[in-house]
């Protein structure tokens, strides 16, 4: 697909990976509208209040991220990731768009919790035509001396930094794949990821992760990598 003066509609566009993907598609010259949630509450309504500016792309971002939270609060969990998901497909039916829908890498690794449960029912309003994006990325900072000082161990994964997966991104809208598309780089620890930026990083072991956050953390998410 040509970004060059396309236009796309990015749900979720304040949110950590939303930004990126805003920032790379206008540096291509693409038309980019970002509704936040006060514009465009996914669950309440089937579109945005710009409906008559028709998106020819729509990149599905918007979450209910917090992966504990969902455990305690699966109502919301279940409101926006899979009603909002059914709304945003129904909106880019309307327009005729393609869909690109920001799954997780947490949809491959069962036991599922509630967030990876959610993640997983949001692909089933994905059409053939359309993308699937399975991945997971980290925000620089993360670890360090003012941040988290540890890290969940051992814990395998394709996640890189949030810039290098929205790169990759971009890079799946250009070549116009469709279908399952993982995202992501190496297999790695987690640990590994966060020695990167943080040489001083201590271990929590995965086990305690369990009890700590109420659900069982995923302990080997490795995709075969598509990009
Ligand atoms: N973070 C990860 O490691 C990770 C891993 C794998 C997959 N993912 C997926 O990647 C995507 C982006 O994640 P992220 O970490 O960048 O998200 P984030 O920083 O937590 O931001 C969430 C975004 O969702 C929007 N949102 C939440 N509820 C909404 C609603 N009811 N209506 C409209 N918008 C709503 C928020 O908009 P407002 O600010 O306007 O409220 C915000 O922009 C998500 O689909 C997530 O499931 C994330």
């Amino acid at each position: 697909m040509k970004l060059a003066k396309a236009q796309i509609l990015v749900t979720g566009a304040s949110g950590r990976l939303g930004k990126e993907l805003v920032s790379l598609l206008e540096a291509e010259g693409a038309k980019v509208a970002t509704p936040s949630s006060h514009v465009w509450d996914i669950t309440k309504k089937a579109q945005p209040f710009i409906w008559y500016w028709v998106p020819k792309l729509i990149i599905h971002c918007a979450a209910y991220t917090d992966v504990p939270g969902a455990e305690k609060d699966k109502n919301t969990a279940i409101q926006v990731n899979i009603v909002g998901t059914c709304n945003v497909a129904k909106f880019a039916k309307v327009c005729n768009a393609k869909l690109v829908y920001i799954s997780s890498d947490y949809v491959t690794c069962p036991p599922l919790g509630v967030y990876a449960f959610t993640k997983l029912a949001g692909e089933s309003f994905v059409g053939p035509k359309d993308m699937i994006i399975r991945t997971s990325f980290k925000s620089r900072g993360t670890w360090g001396p003012e941040a988290l000082a540890k890290v969940f161990h051992p814990v395998y994964t394709n996640a890189d930094w949030t810039d290098i997966i929205a790169k990759k991104i971009v890079k799946a809208i250009k070549k116009d794949l469709t279908g399952v598309v993982s995202v992501g780089t190496k297999r790695k620890t987690l640990k590994d990821l966060a020695l990167q930026e943080f040489k001083g990083v201590g271990e929590i072991s995965v086990e305690t992760a369990d009890t700590l956050l109420g659900y069982h953390y995923p302990r080997d998410c490795c995709m075969e990598i598509t990009i």
